[in-house]
C-alpha cells in the first residue's frame, strides 16, 4: 500500500501524548486518540455549521501505527460532504517523534456531525 500524504493546511488540534494517556507499556490508549479526533472534527463542523453540532456516527476507524509517550500528535479535519443537516468530515491523526521530522499517519476515520438547535433538533446547514 502506498504511503498516505500529509493533509494540506493546518491541523485542527496539536497535542503531546503524556504518560497519563498511556498503558503501562507506554502505548497511548486508542480512546484518547478517538476523543481528540472527535474534538477536532467537531471544531471543523461547528465552524461550518455556525453553531452547535452533535456527533452522529464514526465510520471506518483504522489504527495504522502506535503512538508513544512524548509523540506530537497532529489531528487534521477536512470536510468531505455536506447534507441537509449533516456534515461529513475525514479526520486523520499523524504522529511525529518530538526529536525528529518523520511523520506517520496513525489513525483515520470518517465522522458525521449533525447541526442541532437549542432543543437538540437537527437544523439545516447552509449549503454554500
Ligand atoms: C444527532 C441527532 C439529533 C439526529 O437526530 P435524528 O432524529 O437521527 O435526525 P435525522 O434522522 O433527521 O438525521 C439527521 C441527519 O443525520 C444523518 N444521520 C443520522 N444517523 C446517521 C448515521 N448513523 N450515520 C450517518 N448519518 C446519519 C441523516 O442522514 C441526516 O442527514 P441529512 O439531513 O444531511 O440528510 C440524534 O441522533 C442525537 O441526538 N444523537 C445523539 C448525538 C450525541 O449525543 N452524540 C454524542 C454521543 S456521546
Amino acid at each position: 500500500m502506498s504511503e498516505p500524504e500529509l493533509p494540506a493546511g493546518e491541523p485542527a488540534i496539536r497535542v503531546i501524548a503524556m504518560p497519563a494517556d498511556a498503558n503501562p507499556n507506554g502505548d497511548i490508549f486508542g480512546g484518547w486518540l478517538m476523543a481528540h479526533m472527535d474534538l477536532a472534527g467537531a471544531s471543523a463542523a461547528q465552524r461550518r455549521a455556525h453553531g452547535r453540532v452533535a456527533t452522529v456516527s464514526v465510520a471506518s476507524m483504522s489504527f495504522h501505527h502506535p503512538v508513544h509517550v512524548g509523540d506530537e500528535v497532529s489531528i487534521y479535519a477536512n470536510i468531505v460532504g455536506i447534507g441537509r443537516t449533516s456534515i461529513r468530515i475525514m479526520v486523520e491523526a499523524w504522529r511525529r517523534v518530538r526529536s525528529g521530522e518523520d511523520r506517520d499517519r496513525v489513525t483515520s476515520a470518517t465522522f458525521v456531525f449533525v447541526a442541532i438547535d437549542e432543543d437538540r433538533r437537527p437544523r439545516p446547514v447552509d449549503p454554500t
